[in-house]
C-alpha cells in the first residue's frame, strides 16, 4: 500500500503535495518524494524514511513550480532507500511517475527495455512504467500512458507527468484507489479523500479501468479505450480527522475490514492456473525441498498463532515434523535445528528482538531460514536467506487482524509451493486448494457482514470477568488468536484451550453465566468438539459458536451462533477469525477502551 497525490494550479506545489501526502502517511511510510515541473524541466526530491526526512531534504533543496506530483511508499518490491523511492524519472529525465499497486509482469518488461537502450536506476517494479511511458510516447500524454498500460499486468493507480506537457498530469486505475479533488482553477489527483480534504470537498472517485487527465481547469475521464465518462462530482462532509481512518471510527475497524482486499493482494499474481505456487523471493537450492527433514517455525504473539495454523498447514501437505515454538523460548533452548531443517520465523514487522534471535540461532545451527513477513526491507527480511512477503499495507493498530490473515494465506502458499515440489500435495488437490483460496475475499466480504449481531452479542460479554475460547485443531489455532484480541483490547481475563482438554481442569471454572466462544469448523472433529461444548453448556455457560452457515446441528447447544461460509476445512481459519475480531473490537469498544492502542502493549517489541 502507498500513497499517491497530484496537483497542477496557481499554488506552491511543493506545499500542497508534501501536505497532502502527510494525511496519507497512515498507507506507507518506509519512503517518500515528489516531483515538480517548474522551467520546463522535472526536479524530484526523495529520501527513506518517514516523511520529516523528505521535509528536511526540501528545506535544504526546495523544489519550485505549480505541477507536482508525490508518493509515499510502503515497499513491495525492493527495499526501503532513496533510489527506490518514488517519484521514478525515465532516461532522458523528461517523464516521471508514482505508482502504487504491483505490476506483475515487470521482470519480461524490464529485460526488454533494457534490451532497448533504458537505463534503471531501481529495484522496483515501477520503474518500468515509467520506461514504457517514454517508450511509448509520441507526443500526447495520455495515449502513451494508455499503450503503456496494455502492456503492463498487475494492480495499480499511477499519476505521470512530463516536462513536455508542463500543466498537464495523466493517471489510470486499475484496483488501487484514486480520487480527483476540484479547485477554482487548481486541480487534484490523491490516493483517498482525506487527503486533500484541506483544499476542497468536491471530489470525483475514479474507478478500475479508468483514466484521468487533469489541468488546472478540471478533469476528463476516459476509459482505458478511450471513451469520455460524463460523471458529476460529489461534496463530501467528512471532517479531516474522521477521514483518515477512511470513515472508521478506529485503526483496527479499518483494519479488520480491509482483509478481503489484502487476501486478494497477499494472492496476487501468485497462484498459477495449474494450483502452483510462484513465490518470487522464496529462492530453494534445487533438492532442498526433497531432502527436507523437518519445518522449525517461530514467532511471537499474533504471528505465533498464524503459526500454529502453519504447523497443521504444513504437517498435512510436506508430511514431515513441524516444529512450533515461540522465539524467545527456542533462542534459549538447544534445539535440534541442523542443515536439512527449514526454520520459517514470522513477524508483521520483522522486528521483534526475540524473533531476530531465534532466526538468527537457526541460521548458525545451519538450517535454512525463510522470512514471513509484511514489510520490505526489514531486519528479519535482511537476515532471512528465502522471504514471503505478505501484503497488508501498514498496520497501525496495536491488535493484529489484517497482518494474521496475510499470514495465513502465506502459510497456504508455503504449503501449496513446497507440498506440489515434494510430491506430497497432488496437482488435482493444487487446483482445488488454489480455487478455493481465490474464493475466499468474497467471503471474508460476507463474514464482514455479520457486523452487527456481533456488536449486540458483545453488549452482554463485555465487562465479565473470565471468557474461554475452544476448539480443537485448526478451531483450537484460531481460538488463541480470538482470546488474544479480546484480552489485548478489553483487558479481560481470557483463555483459549483444545476442547478435548477442558475436562482436565478449566470445566472446574464454568458457572451460569460464563462465556465460553467455541470455533467449530473442522468436520472430522466435529462431534468430538460438540460433546465439549455440551459439557460447558451443562454447567450453565453463555456460548457463542462461530460455525458453517449450513450447520443445522449446532443452535442445539449454543446461545448465539456466528455463521461463516463454507470454505474446505483446511482454510477456515482465514474466515471464522473475523467474527472473533470483531467481536473484540466491540467489547472494548462497549467498555470504552482505547481500542488502537492498548495499555502496556507496542506495535514492534524491539527489545527482549
Ligand atoms: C507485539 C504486538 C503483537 C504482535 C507481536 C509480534 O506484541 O503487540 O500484536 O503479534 O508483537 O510482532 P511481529 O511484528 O513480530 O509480528
Amino acid at each position: 500500500m502507498c500513497g499517491i497525490v497530484g496537483y497542477v494550479g496557481p499554488r506552491n506545489a511543493q506545499e500542497v503535495l508534501v501536505s497532502s501526502l502527510r494525511r496519507l502517511e497512515y498507507r506507507g511510510y518506509d519512503s517518500a518524494g515528489i516531483a515538480i515541473t517548474g522551467n520546463g524541466r522535472i526536479g524530484v526530491r526523495k529520501s527513506a524514511g518517514k516523511l520529516q526526512r523528505l521535509d528536511d531534504v526540501l528545506a535544504e533543496q526546495p523544489l519550485t513550480g505549480n505541477v507536482g506530483i508525490g508518493h509515499t511508499r510502503w515497499a513491495t518490491h525492493g527495499v526501503p532507500n532513496d533510489l527506490n523511492a518514488h517519484p521514478h524519472l525515465d532516461s532522458s529525465g523528461d517523464f516521471v511517475l508514482v505508482h502504487n499497486g504491483i505490476i506483475e509482469n515487470f521482470l519480461p518488461l524490464k529485460e526488454q527495455l533494457l534490451e532497448e537502450g533504458h537505463r534503471f536506476r531501481s529495484d522496483t517494479d515501477t520503474e518500468v512504467l515509467v520506461h514504457l511511458v517514454a517508450d511509448e510516447y509520441d507526443g500526447d500524454l495520455i495515449e502513451a500512458v494508455r499503450r503503456s498500460i496494455g502492456r503492463a499486468k498487475g494492480a495499480y493507480a499511477l499519476v505521470v507527468m512530463s516536462s513536455r506537457e508542463p500543466g498537464r498530469i495523466v493517471a489510470a486505475r486499475m484496483i488501487s484507489p484514486l480520487v480527483v479533488g476540484f479547485g477554482e482553477g487548481e486541480t487534484f489527483l490523491a490516493s483517498d479523500i482525506p487527503a486533500i480534504l484541506p483544499y476542497t470537498r468536491s471530489v470525483l472517485v475514479i474507478n478500475d479501468g479508468e483514466m484521468v487527465d487533469i489541468t488546472p481547469d478540471g478533469a476528463t475521464v476516459q476509459t482505458m479505450a478511450g471513451e469520455v465518462i460524463e460523471r458529476e462530482p460529489m461534496e463530501v462532509s467528512w471532517d479531516a480527522g474522521q477521514a483518515e481512518k477512511g470513515g472508521y471510527p478506529h485503526f483496527m475497524l479499518k483494519e479488520i475490514y480491509e482483509q478481503p482486499g489484502v487476501i486478494e493482494e497477499t494472492l496476487r499474481g501468485r497462484l498459477q492456473p495449474d494450483g502452483t505456487a510462484v513465490l518470487e523471493g522464496v529462492d530453494l537450492p534445487d533438492g532442498f525441498v526433497a531432502g527436507l527433514d523437518k519445518v522449525w517455525i517461530t514467532a511471537c504473539g499474533t504471528a505465533y498463532h498464524a503459526g500454529l495454523v502453519g504447523r497443521d498447514v504444513l504437517e498435512k501437505a510436506l508430511r514431515i515434523p513441524i516444529e512450533i515454538d515461540y522465539a524467545h523460548e527456542l533462542r534459549y533452548r538447544d534445539p535440534l535445528i541442523r542443515r536439512g531443517t527449514l526454520t520459517i520465523a514470522i513477524s508483521q514487522s520483522g522486528e521483534t528482538a526475540d524473533t531476530l534471535a531465534a532466526g538468527r540461532l537457526a541460521t548458525e545451527l545451519g538450517s535454512r531460514m525463510l522470512a514471513l513477513t509484511n514489510v520490505v526491507g526489514s531486519t528479519l527480511s535482511r537476515d532471512a536467506a528465502d522471504i514471503l512477503y505478505t501484503r497488508a499495507g501498514p498496520e497501525i493498530a496495536v491488535a493484529s487482524t489484517k497482518a494474521y490473515t496475510a499470514m495465513l494465506i502465506g502459510t497456504y502458499l508455503l504449503a501449496l509451493r513446497l507440498g506440489v515440489d515434494r510430491g506430497t500435495v497432488t496437482r488435482d488437490g493444487a487446483v482445488q486448494l488454489a480455487g478455493e483460496l481465490r474464493a475466499l475475499p468474497d467471503k471474508a466480504n460476507r463474514v464482514l457482514r455479520m457486523d452487527a449481531d456481533i456488536a449486540a452479542i458483545a453488549g452482554r460479554i463485555a465487562g465479565i470477568d473470565d471468557i474461554y475460547f475452544i476448539g480443537r485443531g485448526l478451531d483450537y489455532a484460531v481460538a488463541t488468536e480470538g482470546s488474544l484480541k479480546l484480552k489485548e483490547i478489553s483487558y479481560m481475563h481470557s483463555e483459549a484451550m483444545p476442547a478435548g482438554e477442558l475436562k482436565h481442569g478449566t470445566l472446574a471454572l464454568i458457572t451460569d453465566g460464563t462465556p465460553v466462544v467455541v470455533v467449530l469448523t473442522q468436520s472430522h472433529l466435529y462431534d468430538k468438539t460438540i460433546s465439549g461444548l455440551q459439557e460447558v453448556k451443562a454447567r450453565g455457560a453463555n456460548v457463542v459458536a462461530v460455525a458453517y452457515e449450513d450447520d443445522t446441528e449446532v443452535a442445539k447447544y449454543a446461545d448465539h451462533v456466528l455463521r461463516i461460509p463454507r470454505t474446505i476445512d483446511f482454510l477456515s481459519p482465514v474466515l471464522s477469525i473475523i467474527p472473533l475480531q470483531l467481536l473484540a473490537y466491540h467489547v472494548a469498544k462497549e467498555l470504552g477502551h482505547d481500542i488502537d492502542m492498548p495499555r502496556n502493549l507496542a506495535k514492534s517489541v524491539t527489545v527482549e
